[in-house]
């Protein structure tokens, strides 16, 4: 297409999650809205992390299904993988869900602009490569969604033979027989998790003295124990140095401790924003010192009219779902709609290992640290009826409250769960906290039985001061 002028009530730079919400909740107000990519709408969330992950996460879910068919009484014989299949399957799953969005953004009469957007100082948006170089986009909004790719460490250079990060790993076809994880937040250990599941020998090396450091301790010690029980080797405190190739694969080196040799290593150290070369000179935008975008409760930049939303913004937390709640919240404030800012502190978490984990609110240690006098209770899911049909007993869900003068449990302040599709359970418990519920208000609603949900409302029944099953 040759370069163009155009004009919009809202242009988008950057077609992930934050970004195409932003332009569909603004389509369906009404509004002219352009949405630049230089990829494909659905950005990292879509191609290259949540969806793919998780479906390879649900391929691990089957193979776990087929070594325990025996129990259920049916004869499988042995286990044989062909990731290829796999691999195509979830292409399959990640191309029907570009379709739709593709389809949506159109039948919304959103204009996909294909190409790298910059924002120039008189705050125009010039597409600077792709198919629509050279055409500038005008717009009294602008919303800057570029998203965020995989941070590398120095002495490991990707080269999607030896090291990988989540972006080229999610397209293997074969699998490793072992592999080394470095990182053991969300991404590695669903890594570590699948990988483990699927047969192949998982080391994941953390710098910290512990993994999955943003959540409560005793839901990380639940999925610590169960990575341990599938032969996962988590090594803490780990200083890897780099790496020197051999002919089967490469040995990490690490500071004080023996090298590990592995057919690859998985790099997972968090996401940097992708801000390089996003802003001209002079545009108003700040950046904070490790170029996140910084903006304020309602999304707004440094600059008049120019809004941020997703993993560029500075401080908050790197999930798709809360570049979908920030872009309503931007553009409601485009519409100068009333709009209620993101609360940071009351979203949902939700890591797909085996076993899951979610959470929203509070962990135990936070709240603590911030004055809170606390009850704390917590029910494992060994005694749930249907856990136990399903054959999946591990974990626990741990409910936070705040502890009124008498010594009882008032409002809820954090819903912690380990376990058994909990990432499908939490909501009933991001409810119960945002809507500032007290313990007994959320005891007295009901909980369908047997249902893997009952261990949460177990616990709130005993948080309310009378459990049936928990003391
Ligand atoms: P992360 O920040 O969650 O975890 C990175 C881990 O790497 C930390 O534990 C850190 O201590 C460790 N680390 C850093 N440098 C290291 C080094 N040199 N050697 C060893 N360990 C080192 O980042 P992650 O897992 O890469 O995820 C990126 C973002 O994506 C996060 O914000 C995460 O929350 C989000 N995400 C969320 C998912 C979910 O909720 N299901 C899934 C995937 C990602």
């Amino acid at each position: 297409m040759p370069a163009q002028h155009s004009n919009h009530d809202v242009v988008v730079i950057g077609g992930g999650p934050g970004g195409y919400a932003a332009a569909l909740y603004g389509a369906s107000a009404g509004l002219n809205v352009a949405i630049v990519e230089r990829d494909k709408v659905g950005g990292t969330c879509l191609h290259r992390g949540c969806v793919p992950a998780k479906e390879f996460l649900e391929t691990a879910h089957v193979h776990r299904t087929l070594r325990h068919a025996g129990d259920f009484g049916f004869t499988t014989g042995q286990i044989t993988t062909d990731f290829a299949v796999s691999q195509q399957r979830k292409q399959a799953v990640v191309d029907g869900l570009f379709k739709g969005l593709s389809g949506l953004l159109a039948g919304r009469k959103v204009t996909v602009v294909t190409g790298t957007g910059r924002l120039r100082a008189d705050r125009t948006v010039e597409i600077v490569d792709g198919d629509d170089a050279g055409s500038i986009l005008t717009a009294p909004s602008v919303v800057l969604a570029a998203g965020s790719v995989p941070r590398t460490l120095p002495g490991f250079e990707v080269d999607a033979k030896l090291v990988y990060t989540s972006d080229e790993f999610l397209d293997l076809s074969v699998l490793p027989t072992s592999a080394a994880v470095i990182g053991g937040g969300a991404i590695g250990c669903e890594f570590a998790s699948m990988l483990a599941d699927m047969g192949v020998a998982v080391t994941v090396l953390e710098a910290l003295p512990s993994i999955l450091v943003g959540c409560d301790t005793d839901v990380a010690a639940v999925a610590q124990r169960a990575f341990k029980k599938k032969g996962i080797d988590i090594r803490t405190n780990a200083k890897v140095t780099g790496h020197v190739p051999s002919a089967s694969g490469t040995s990490i080196t690490l500071e004080g401790s023996d090298p590990v040799a592995v057919d690859c290593v998985i790099v997972s150290v968090g996401r940097r924003p992708c801000t390089d070369g996003l802003l001209e000179e002079g545009t108003g935008v700040v950046l904070d010192a490790r170029g996140f975008v910084v903006a304020d409760p309602l999304m707004r930049t440094g600059a008049p009219g120019v809004y941020a939303v997703g993993d560029l913004v500075a401080g908050t937390p790197q999930l798709a779902h809360v570049g979908f709640a920030e872009a309503i919240v931007a553009i409601k404030d485009i519409l100068n709609e009333p709009a209620v800012p993101v609360d940071y502190d009351r979203v949902p978490w939700a890591i797909y290992s085996d076993p899951e984990i979610a959470f929203c609110g509070l962990t135990e240690a936070v709240a603590r640290e911030r004055g809170y006098d606390v009850v704390v209770k917590k029910d494992p899911f060994a005694g749930n009826s249907r856990a136990r049909i399903i054959g999946d007993t591990d974990g626990v869900v741990k409910v936070i409250a705040e502890r009124r003068a008498d010594g009882t449990a008032g409002q809820l302040l954090g819903v912690h769960m380990a376990g058994p599709w909990v990432t499908e359970q939490l909501g009933a418990g991001y409810y119960a906290v945002n809507w500032e519920a007290t313990a007994e208000e959320a005891a007295a609603l009901i909980q369908p039985h047997p249902s893997l949900s009952e261990t949460f409302g177990e616990t709130l029944l005993a948080l309310a001061g009378r459990g049936l099953h928990v003391a």
